[in-house]
């Protein structure tokens, strides 16, 4: 049986020769306040890894927990892992080195342990996040392709600031092809996963190719009903003596993914971080699981979903 401490601190290794850790917290928080505290909480309960996006506006808000964070915890930047995204109206190849420098510079960071895609799809160039026609429809760029955006993201991994690269809320489908014309090859890719949305295809994909699977979703995004409640989630949390969250969790950590979870207090930041390993029977229990949803839409339509109203420019 594994140790359940090598449980919270796995690290999974990825095709750049470096390794992210699999319990990640996610910075998708609306009030400015709550995302420092929250991310100070995060790193106080042992997390490392951390998720961003320019899209999220709060990359420096961000910044500022983790700075203080890792001063009074005396963290060396080496010890945690960041990433941030790239959002679609900076598709164009041209646009993709500034926007990454601005998130750095939001970040207060040297350099990114990932730069993500944050979607396969391109909006309209500029500075409106969510350009829309007179009928409200997004404004999509067709003169880009996910490939011209690609070859920019390979160029900044060679001007050493980037560490790794990879995609978010891409399909199988989608991600083949980039795959097999990527000079450098996707490290990781992120996409909703769960018991109702296992992506088992996308994962044993990843597993053939060296591509890490972050998933993201892994308690449902909390919403009830939902897998949170399942019987056999909640069966298995009473017989282990552990949450149901705790019980995803580490269902996706053994399954081989890493994962994201947004916890906003600091007693759901320790809870979230505290897991240990399911019996191999449980394990198989929850892949035997029939209920199938998928909670967030942009994979199929490009807009996203579950992006809280910007409170702060
Ligand atoms: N690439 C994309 O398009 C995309 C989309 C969505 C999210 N993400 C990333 O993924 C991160 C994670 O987002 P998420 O929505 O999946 O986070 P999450 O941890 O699932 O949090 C969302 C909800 O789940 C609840 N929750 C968390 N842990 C729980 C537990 N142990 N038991 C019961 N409820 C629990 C939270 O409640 P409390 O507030 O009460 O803790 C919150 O209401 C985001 O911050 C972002 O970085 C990426």
């Amino acid at each position: 049986m594994t140790e359940p401490n090598e449980l919270r601190r796995r690290t999974i290794p990825m095709n750049n020769g470096r390794s992210i850790p699999a319990l990640g917290f996610g910075t998708l928080i609306a009030d400015p306040a709550k995302t420092v505290t929250a991310t100070r909480d995060a790193l106080e309960a042992g997390f490392r890894h951390f998720d961003c996006a320019e899209r999220y506006r709060n990359e420096r808000e961000v910044g500022v927990a983790l700075k203080a964070g890792m001063a009074a915890g005396g963290i060396a930047r080496e010890e945690i892992f960041v990433t941030t995204k790239l959002w679609n109206s900076n598709h164009r190849p041209e646009r993709v080195e500034p926007a990454f420098e601005a998130s750095l510079d939001r970040l207060g960071l040297e350099y990114l342990d990932l730069y993500l895609i944050h979607t396969p799809f391109a909006f309209q160039p500029g500075e409106e996040q969510d350009p829309r026609d007179q009928s409200g429809n997004v404004i999509y760029d067709r003169d880009v392709t996910l490939l011209d955006t690609w070859s920019a993201m390979e160029s900044l991994v060679n001007h050493g600031k980037c560490r790794a690269i990879g995609l978010s809320d891409i399909t199988l489908e989608a991600l083949k092809p980039l795959y097999e014309s990527a000079r450098i090859k996707p490290a990781v890719v992120q996409v909703e996963s769960h018991p109702y949305l296992p992506e088992t295809e996308l994962l044993e994909y990843c597993n053939e190719k060296g591509v890490v699977l972050l998933a993201f979703a892994p308690v449902g995004h909390g919403m009830k009903p939902g897998v949170l409640e399942d019987p056999v989630i909640t069966a298995i949390a009473a017989r282990v003596g552990k949450t149901p969250g705790q019980v995803l969790l580490a269902w996706a950590v053994q399954r081989g993914t890493a994962l994201l979870t947004t916890p906003k207090s600091a007693a759901r930041a320790r809870e979230n971080f505290d897991i240990a390993p399911l019996p191999q029977d449980a394990i198989e229990e929850i892949n035997r699981i029939q209920t199938r949803q998928r909670l967030n839409p942009v994979v199929n339509t490009g807009v996203p979903g579950f992006i809280p109203r910007a409170t702060s420019a």
